[in-house]
């Protein structure tokens, strides 16, 4: 059995260096533009430009592993997996924020939307930009678009581009303040409220003209150390884990039916909750020593306090799961993003996001 799963091991590490090795090669054939909305996980700057009221993280240690150390309002220590995934999809740095804009020519390779803290919900989150607005704002993009560049030649652009939609969290750590330990009725209802919004918003993004959809899954939300803190022995949360369970498994399944009632609709669903059983169950393997302990912060688990500029920060960030309190570090934005682009149907159903970009 372990010599199984080393071999295993040792395959998708193989699998992996010859897919970086092709990479360059790969990326002239899979060059498209990608669009991207959501929350934290995937803001690379928009919240900068929002009033101060936002979740902000433009401000050091926030960056501290970026290009030139700087804080480019990303909630991690570095890059975030849409970047790595950007760079796999053949373009030169990561969408622009759309709030950095100054004319659509920008965006023609594409452009990112997402605003940190937001949900499906326009009710999650204040003073960032909802999902709503990210959908409304892509459609003025793609109204002009259109006009430049004509009515077919816009709806074949965006039919090859890649949509990138990561957002749900904010909405199920929401909801888990009212959970009832135990309760599965409970959570099956509130995963159904919250992708019965997150369909529509798909569904208005395929009305749109996106065609290629790649949505990661929310994690095991009860293991952030936000929650943990307030765990007794600083034990991951079970019904906050439960939740995110039911919720993975029931957007897989959203999307296999949206794949079925829209036509040419493709997708590329990442198991984070899986990813993140994976590196639970064995962190070593990874390369991880710390899943508990946010890397900034202060306080028990590093988890009371804020990331702020007055607060320490961890030298380990490679060997850290996660780095402040809600938002995991680069390394776990690299290794997801590697899985996510070329792991197998564990992590990447039904398709990796390279096959989706190449289909
Ligand atoms: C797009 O078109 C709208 C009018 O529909 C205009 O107000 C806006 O400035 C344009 N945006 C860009 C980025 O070109
Ligand atoms: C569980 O949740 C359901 C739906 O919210 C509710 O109707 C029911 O009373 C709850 N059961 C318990 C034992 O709390
Ligand atoms: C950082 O500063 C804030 C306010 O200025 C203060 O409340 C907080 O305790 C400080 N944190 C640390 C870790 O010193």
């Amino acid at each position: 059995m372990e010599k199984l799963q080393q071999a295993a091991t040792l395959f998708l590490f193989l699998s992996l260096i010859s897919f970086l090795a092709n990479l360059s090669t790969a990326a002239a054939a899979t060059s498209r533009a990608v669009f991207v909305f959501g929350d934290s996980t995937v803001d690379v700057g928009n919240n900068n430009f929002l009033p101060s009221d936002a979740p902000k993280a433009n401000f050091p240690p926030y960056g501290v592993d970026y290009p030139r150390r700087i804080p480019t309002g990303r909630f991690g220590n570095g890059f975030l997996g849409v970047d790595f995934i950007a760079m796999a999809a053949g373009l030169r740095r990561s969408p622009p924020p759309f709030l950095s804009l100054s004319n659509a020519v920008e965006g023609r390779r594409g452009v990112n939307f997402a605003s940190a803290g937001c949900g499906v919900f326009d009710t999650t989150g204040t003073d960032v930009v909802t999902m709503t607005q990210q959908i409304k704002d892509f459609s003025t993009f793609a109204g002009n678009l259109t006009v430049a560049k004509g009515a077919r030649s816009a709806a074949v652009f965006l039919s090859k581009s890649l949509f990138y939609v990561s957002v749900g969290s904010n909405d199920l750590f929401a909801f888990s303040t009212v959970l009832i330990p135990g309760n599965s009725t409970q959570k099956d209802e509130i995963v159904a409220a919250v992708l019965r919004q997150f369909a529509e918003q798909l569904r208005s993004l395929y009305q749109l003209g996106a065609r290629k959809f790649a949505v990661p899954g929310t994690g095991q939300l009860g293991c952030i150390p936000g929650v943990r803190r307030r765990v007794p022995g600083g034990a991951c949360s079970p019904d906050l884990n439960d939740l995110s369970l039911r919720y993975k498994t029931a957007t897989r399944a959203l999307l296999e039916q949206l794949a079925m009632e829209l036509e040419g609709f493709r997708y590329s669903f990442t198991d984070f909750f899986e990813i993140g059983s994976q590196i639970q169950s064995d962190p070593q393997k990874y390369g991880f020593t710390e899943l508990a302990v946010a890397c900034c912060g202060s306080g028990r688990l590093n988890a009371e306090g804020p990331c702020a500029p007055n607060a320490t920060y961890c030298d380990d960030r490679r060997q850290h799961f996660f780095w402040d309190a809600i938002h995991p570090t680069q390394a776990v934005y690299w290794l997801g993003s590697q899985l996510s682009l070329y792991g197998p149907r564990q992590f990447a159903y039904p398709v990796n996001i390279h096959s989706l970009l190449k289909s």
